[in-house]
This record gives structure tokens, C-alpha cells and sequence, in this order.
């Protein structure tokens, strides 16, 4: 999918969500009101649900505000504390997991944001949706020189830092964390995050860390066929600006990282059983070869989750899909 100039500088125009001729469109950008129409067509026909109202223009359904790369630095430190920001602001892109995988090895912390994913990735495989302009798909790639054995932590570290963000919002006190990497509110998907390890010749270790925040979607009612999710709009009926969150989002991200690096995942327990969704409920955990069901117990310091059988036997688990026990 590729969006010509013309059409990022339409979409800007469009973006204060009020309705807008096609002379005064056509004259802000100097082309004519015949070219702004078949602009607006193409963007229409990637997806993107600009009105035509007769007589009158061409009207986005909500505010829009683009991503924009100086923006985004402007929120962020020029001090940092592993290593400096390197930003990377695309339109339109597979996945931005993907992008930082392929990038050549740097000394900066790399991040990608998108406007749409084509072809968000998920764990075990799922597809995320990822329409334009609406969520944060954000993934930042991390040198740490750190111990390998140690890291399955890292899913809940960015869970908190995630939840740390969004509690700096202070929009809700329903946003819970489910083992190991989701981000709940009312029982609905408002966050996920896609952990990726690329182990380095020298020792080092490369980290991946994708975001998929649902910021302006009206999840209400956009309901997705496999499971119920949700937004921040749907929580605050409000549009957020996703430049400043990506920023909070990195500044926690690294805050929370190096706080990991020089202790380990015992000093967050406390903050993570505060907001544990699945402890002392009954849940089944699949695995790749079988599903456990018991009572959740919370984390031991390695991260594993508790599970207590029917017979009292503890299993400690380092991965798994969890889902509530239907009753
Ligand atoms: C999950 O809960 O299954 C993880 C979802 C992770 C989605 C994000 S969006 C940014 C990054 N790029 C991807 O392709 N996936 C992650």
C-alpha cells in the first residue's frame, strides 16, 4: 500500500474532521478539484473512510491526527539512559516488527511506528489488526548485554511499563495485565505486545519489542469476529494523540528495561500482582502440545505462571495462551 504526498497532506487537512470542498482542498495543495477527487477516490479505495457529501466536500468520520516523527522526538529526552533514540516513521508497512528485524545492526535503540500494518503479527502466529491512522503499532529493538536465561521476564516487564504508561493517563482503574503480555480493560483486548530475540555473534542480544496499543478505534462499534477488544476511546470516548503515548510508551519502555538490567524481576512482583487479572481465577493454559486447567496463582520471581490443579499439584509455566474457564 503506498500513499503519494498529496494524499498524507489531504488526510492532515482532513484531519480536524470537519467537512472541506474540493476547491479549498485543491487550492491548498495547488492541484485541481478533478485531481483532489481522484486522490480522494484512491484513499477510499485503500481503505480509508473519507465521505463524500454532495454538494458540499469530503469529511473524514473522526479527527485524525498523523504520526509525525519530530513530533514524537519532541516528547522524548535527548538524555537516555541505554542508548539514543533513532525514529523511524513509516505510512504503510507489513509489519514493524518485521522492519526493525531486517535493519542493520546499530548502536541506537531503533523504533518503528506505522500508520497502517499490512500484515500485523501477533503471538502464536495471529493477524493484529492494524487499520490507518486510528491505533499505535510501535516496535523498538534493544541491544542488552544481558543474561539470555533471565529474559523470559521481559514479556511481563513490558506488560508493566505498558500499564505504567497507560495508568499515567489516568483514565481508568480497570486496566489489568493477563500472563504474560496482554493488557485488559472490562475483560477486552486494549493492548499486546510481540516479543522477539535475536541472539548476536559477540554475546550480545538484540530484543525486539512490538506494541499494539487501540487508541482511537471505535472498538464499540467495530466489533472483531475472534475476540472482544477494545480502546482508549472506547474507555474515555476521547481521541488521543498517538505522537505524545509512543513517546510515553519509549520513555516507560527504557525506564522499565533498565530498571531490569540492574535487578531483576523480583522487584516487580508487588507492582504486578496489584493488577494481575487472571489470579485466583479458574483458567485453562494451551500450550503446544496440551491445555492445563487450575486456579492462577500469581508469578514466581523467574515469571513463570501459577497454576494449582484440581489435585493441589503446583505447575510453574514459562508460556502459554490463557483463557477464563468457561463454567
Ligand atoms: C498479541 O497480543 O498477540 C501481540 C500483538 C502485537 C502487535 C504489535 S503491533 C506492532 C508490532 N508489529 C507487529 O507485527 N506486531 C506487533
Amino acid at each position: 500500500m503506498h500513499f503519494t504526498s498529496s494524499q498524507l497532506i489531504l488526510l492532515q487537512l482532513l484531519g480536524d474532521g470537519g467537512c472541506h470542498s474540493g476547491s479549498e482542498l485543491g487550492a491548498a495543495i495547488g492541484i485541481t478539484r478533478s485531481a483532489i477527487w481522484k486522490q480522494i477516490n484512491q484513499l477510499i479505495d485503500s481503505g480509508i473512510p473519507v465521505k463524500r457529501i454532495r454538494h458540499q466536500g469530503y469529511q473524514l468520520p473522526n479527527p485524525l491526527i498523523l504520526l509525525n516523527k519530530e513530533k514524537i522526538m519532541g516528547h522524548l529526552p535527548l538524555q537516555t539512559q541505554l542508548a539514543p533514540f533513532n525514529m523511524h516513521v513509516v505510512t504503510s508497512i507489513d509489519s514493524t516488527n518485521r522492519y526493525l528485524k531486517e535493519l542493520p545492526p546499530s548502536n541506537t535503540v531503533d523504533i518503528c511506528c506505522a500508520e497502517i500494518q499490512t500484515q500485523g503479527r501477533g503471538r502464536f502466529g495471529r493477524h493484529w489488526h492494524s487499520p490507518f491512522g486510528e491505533n499505535i503499532y510501535c516496535s523498538s529493538r534493544w541491544n542488552l548485554n544481558y543474561d539470555f536465561t533471565k529474559l523470559s521476564g521481559l514479556s511481563l516487564v513490558t506488560s508493566l511499563a505498558i500499564l505504567a504508561t497507560l495508568n499515567e493517563l489516568d483514565i481508568s482503574p480497570n486496566i489489568k495485565i493477563k500472563w504474560p503480555n496482554d493488557i485488559l480493560w472490562n475483560h477486552k483486548k486494549l493492548c499486546g505486545s510481540l516479543i522477539e530475540i535475536l541472539a548476536e555473534s559477540n554475546g550480545n542480544i538484540q530484543v525486539i519489542i512490538g506494541i499494539g496499543l487501540n487508541v482511537n478505534t471505535d472498538t464499540q462499534n467495530h466489533p472483531l469476529p475472534d475476540k472482544p477488544w477494545c480502546s482508549l476511546y472506547e474507555i474515555t470516548k476521547q481521541y488521543f494523540d498517538r505522537n505524545v503515548l509512543i513517546a510515553k510508551l519509549i520513555i516507560n519502555l527504557e525506564r522499565y528495561l533498565t530498571k531490569f538490567i540492574h535487578q531483576d524481576l523480583s522487584s516487580f512482583l508487588d507492582e504486578w500482582n496489584k493488577s494481575d487479572y487472571l489470579f485466583g481465577k479458574k483458567i485453562n493454559v494451551t500450550q503446544s502440545l496440551d491445555t492445563l486447567s487450575g486456579v492462577a496463582c500469581g508469578i514466581n520471581q523467574l515469571g513463570q505462571l501459577i497454576l494449582q490443579d484440581k489435585s493441589g499439584t503446583k505447575h510453574f509455566l514459562s508460556s502459554g495462551d490463557t483463557s477464563l474457564h468457561e463454567k
